[in-house]
């Protein structure tokens, strides 16, 4: 009886332990726009690339929205494990003190998405994603969104319109630089809040690509869209090193794998997303969208190039130049 019973214990054990070990990785991936977006699809996408490559290993769980975190608490969870993926836009790594992201955020500094694509691509954007491991994060990828653009409650056809009027930006200096070289008045927001802030009217206007702006409602709480596209929009895909180094390495792979497919998917759909965003901005009659002439872009843009060298002593003269370079960029001739 005694022996039977201890048998049917060892049993019990072997099949709990079979049973833990068949339990799957989780990763939560965090994040703050809605599903419908570049990003949102994205994420998404890997999960569902993850759970098929893994055959069931690994189970991504996406939380969209700003469903678990803000802005700034996401990096936090992130950085203590509480989630274990995010994919924040480049703009929002100053506040982790890996300032030279906001390289991406100088106005008019790509003039397409194939620009942009040397710099992720290249050794710049290596080198970037390296500087993240310090901060125990590992950097597994570059996500587009797109181009931004301005809205606010008055026309914007000229940087005088933008004067006096307080926008709504991302956590980055450059940004910051960037409102205030058009004589407007930068503050500094979470994206879960933008919404709420330009109904009440805590601030005027914005900056955000289209499928943002569609998805968030804002174009309902915005009277006027202009398409100045001036500055890039796009995410660096991250997870958390230790637990990272800590998967076993043909899982790492599966994820690599994973991550190259959903890489190639984002930043196919992204374009579409929004070009459908500014239809559905145009269908719902709520906003004006103003497409700015030659040389009302060209206003913008002299009055923003001056942003890169007064950034310089923020984000590095030789990083500035090395993307310069890589691009072909010179200020000089706009
Ligand atoms: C914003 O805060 O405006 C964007 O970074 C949101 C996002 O993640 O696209």
């Amino acid at each position: 009886m005694k022996l039977r019973s201890l048998m049917f214990g060892a049993l019990a054990m072997a099949i709990s332990s079979f049973a833990l070990a068949q339990q799957p990785i989780i990763i939560k991936f965090s994040h703050v726009v809605a599903t419908d977006t570049p990003k949102g699809k994205a994420a998404d996408f890997f999960a569902l690339k993850v759970g098929e490559l893994t055959k069931g290993r690994v189970k991504v769980e996406v939380y969209p929205n700003s469903q678990l975190y803000k802005d700034k608490e996401e990096m936090e969870a992130l950085q203590i494990g509480s989630v274990q993926m995010l994919a924040p836009s480049l703009a929002k790594f100053g506040p982790i003190g890996v300032k030279e992201f906001e390289v991406f955020d100088l106005p008019f500094i790509f003039d397409g998405i194939d620009s942009l694509r040397k710099v992720t691509l290249g050794p710049v954007g290596a080198q970037l994603l390296a500087k993240l491991e310090p901060k125990g994060i590992k950097g597994l990828a570059y996500w587009d969104n797109g181009f931004k653009s301005f809205s606010a409650n008055t026309p914007i056809k000229s940087p005088a319109d933008m004067k006096g009027k307080k926008f709504r930006i991302q956590s980055s200096k450059v940004l910051e630089e960037e409102i205030r070289a058009l004589g407007g008045l930068p503050q500094v927001m979470a994206f879960s809040e933008v919404y709420q802030a330009l109904q009440t009217g805590v601030v005027d206007g914005t900056e955000n690509p289209i499928s943002n702006l569609y998805t968030q409602k804002m174009h309902e709480v915005q009277k006027h869209l202009t398409l100045t596209e001036h500055g890039y929009l796009g995410y660096a895909v991250i997870v958390n090193k230790k637990f990272w180094d800590g998967l076993p390495a043909d899982i790492q792979k599966q994820l690599v794998d994973a991550m190259e497919q959903s890489t190639r998917y984002a930043n196919q759909i992204a374009k579409v997303e929004n070009d459908t965003a500014l239809e559905g901005v145009k269908k719902s009659g709520k906003t004006q969208v103003y497409v700015p002439t030659k040389e009302e872009r060209l206003a913008f843009k002299q009055a923003l190039v001056p942003v890169h060298q007064a950034m310089e002593s923020r984000i590095g003269k030789e990083l500035i130049q090395s993307v310069y370079k890589e691009i072909k960029f010179n200020p000089a001739k706009l």
